[in-house]
């Protein structure tokens, strides 16, 4: 990625090259939707691809699940996101828009005002300066700070301003103060970002979509879009493991559209209403079972080798081995170790199921941002759902009925004591303790579940920013030259090979070329172009990020080879068609 990538560069070259569009635009748009054309679907495709390759069809421990987007909306109430999947939202009193309350300041840097103080505020806080802002560009940016209104409020943020620039030093403050010049030191208050006007207190906003099931239009039969495809994996676990032949530990993948009402969808197609997730439940055995299967419960503390799962590995150390996993395949495709980062959530962020969760960040040219995250839940999907459908989520582990087999009631009394103390220290109910254990001793538990989930649009965004480059050339006679390229590993980009015939007017080397085309078209995506010098064809693709672009010529009547030009180096290489087919193959394996 170049330094400082600008979004609005990146965001008009996919539209310029059909990577993706707004939505309905030609009425003007949708707020929050986006659309795939010709490249960007491609893309997409092999995004999703790459994970199915890695998540499921190279495993033999993973299974798949295409369910629906509607599901009974009971799904949704014991999963909590009919009571709990909301977001702080406030309205602005006087220009009466929405927005998340905790993006108000994010929002407010985006805008022409934010902008406008940020320039004023370069060398330090000017009370005089920004007076002036206040008295004219104001009028039109953030017309409704009292500041910006009323003279005698004017004053009193001036004197604020020139007696304690220290307390100034953000554009966040600053406005604060013009909002409300006389709030005093402290005031949490921050203004409408759009127009300067006062914000409601924030209120709990349901995100996801309600739609109809059926002809009536009444309360009964409200549904909802699902806001993740976890859920639908969660609600089919009996059935997979009815008629699959799969045991725990084992996991259950799903690809597919989920659906969030976020309150303030912004930059570009990071955060949108209508997205793809790729999600994973991975259903491992309680420590419990563990522990009386192995006789031990390894964890992170014993330095495990994280390449091959093992019997006695603890929910910690299959936590970590997934995070590993999923940074593997980051790199697979595309991102660089360098440019995420691992952010372990802090025991006070947690959801109060969760064990531990890690958000994969990447530094967006917006900031840095969660890219993906690797959850522990322990087993509180699957028990919400057998407490709301009244449906078994148990499994029966016959290696741990075995175990338990081979133990006597003393040594079970004892057990019992040591896992009660540690549920109670936990800050968990003794008597759900007990009752988890009858269920552990007949060789039964509710599976606990390890979840990497990542969003498709938003790897593809992060592929995008990183992959884009403005590159500054000279050409073979020594002209300043300039090149656009975007550096996507073959893997996920949309063409691999563009295939050219050096002139179009002789039928021999046109025909040969095509030849080529059609033997890699049926294999890769393949782009025929026969427009326009070489170079301007390079160029081309390069824009579009296609690893390699082959030229037939008069050489490859003779000998059947053609040059093939790298996309990076820019360096070409004469090869035969069996050459590169291999070349090919091992980038893309
Ligand atoms: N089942 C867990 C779950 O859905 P999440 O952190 O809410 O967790 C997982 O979402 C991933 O889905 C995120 O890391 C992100 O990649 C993607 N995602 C979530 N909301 C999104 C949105 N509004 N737009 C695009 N991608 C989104």
């Amino acid at each position: 990625m170049i330094a400082n990538t600008n979004m609005d560069t990146l965001t008009s070259l996919c539209k310029r090259r059909g990577f993706i569009f707004h939505s309905s635009e030609i009425y003007g748009g949708i707020n929050g939707f986006w659309d795939y054309g010709p490249f960007g679907c491609e893309m997409k495709n092999n995004i999703k691809k790459a994970w199915w390759d890695s998540m499921v069809r190279t495993r033999e421990d993973v299974v798949g699940l295409d369910a629906t987007i509607i599901m009974h909306p009971s799904v949704w109430k014991a999963s909590g996101h009919l009571s709990t999947f909301s977001d702080p939202m406030c309205t602005c009193r006087s220009c009466k828009k929405l927005m998340r309350a905790d993006q108000v300041g994010d929002i407010l840097l985006d805008g022409d005002a934010g902008k406008s103080l940020a320039e004023l505020l370069q060398g330090g806080v000017d009370a005089a300066k920004i007076a002036g802002w206040c008295k004219g560009k104001a009028k039109g940016q953030a017309p409704n700070l009292i500041a910006v209104q009323n003279a005698d409020a004017l004053t009193l943020a001036f004197h604020a301003l020139q007696d304690h620039p220290e307390k100034f030093a953000t554009v966040q403050a600053v406005y604060t103060l013009l909002a409300k010049p006389d709030a005093g030191e402290g005031t949490p208050y921050l203004a409408c970002p759009y127009c300067g006007g006062e914000l409601t207190e924030p209120r709990p906003f349901n995100l996801m979509f309600k739609t109809v099931v059926g002809p009536v239009d009444n309360a009964e039969n409200v549904a909802y879009l699902r806001p993740e495809t976890a859920q639908a994996i969660f609600a089919e676990f009996p059935n997979i493991v009815a008629t699959s032949r799969v045991s725990v530990p084992f996991g259950i993948a799903q690809i597919g559209k989920s659906f969030r009402n976020e309150v303030t969808p912004r930059n570009y197609t990071f955060r949108s209403r209508e997205f793809e997730q790729m999600e994973l439940e991975f259903f491992i055995r309680p420590d419990e079972a563990v522990e009386l299967i192995c006789g031990h419960v390894r964890t992170m503390k014993d330095n495990p080798d994280l390449s091959t799962p093992q019997t006695d590995w603890g929910w910690e150390i299959w936590h970590k081995y997934w995070v590993e996993q999923r940074k593997a395949w980051i790199r697979r495709v595309g991102l660089p170790e360098a440019d995420f980062t691992e952010y372990w959530q802090k025991p006070d962020e947690l959801a109060h199921y969760a064990r531990a969760c890690v958000d994969i960040e990447y530094q967006f040219p917006f900031g840095l941002q969660e890219l993906e995250g690797i959850a522990a839940r322990s087993d509180y999907d699957l028990s919400q759902h057998q407490l709301h459908s009244g449906k078994s989520m148990e499994v029966f582990d016959e290696e741990l009925k075995a175990a338990v087999s081979k133990m006597d009631d003393a040594a079970k009394a004892a057990f019992t004591e040591k896992t009660v103390a540690d549920w109670v220290a936990r800050g968990k109910d003794e008597e759900k303790a007990r009752k988890f254990l009858d269920s552990l001793f007949q060789g039964r538990y509710i599976p606990h579940v390890i979840e990497p989930s990542s969003g498709v649009d938003r790897m593809m965004l992060a592929l995008l920013c990183n992959a884009y480059d403005e590159q500054k050339l000279t050409d073979s006679k020594g002209k300043d030259d300039s090149r656009i390229v975007l550096h996507f590993s073959p893997v996920v980009a949309p063409v691999k090979v563009a295939v050219f015939p050096l002139v179009k007017n002789k039928p021999e080397v046109y025909n040969k070329a095509r030849e080529v085309f059609e033997y890699l078209r049926k294999r890769v995506a393949a782009f025929w172009d026969e427009g326009g010098a070489i170079g301007r064809r390079y160029r081309r693709q390069d824009e579009i990020g296609t690893p390699w672009c082959i030229t037939v010529d008069f050489q490859t009547l003779e000998d059947g080879t053609f040059t093939v030009r790298d996309r990076d180096s820019m360096g070409q290489e004469r090869m035969t068609l069996q050459q590169f087919r291999d070349k090919m193959e091992e980038a893309l394996l």
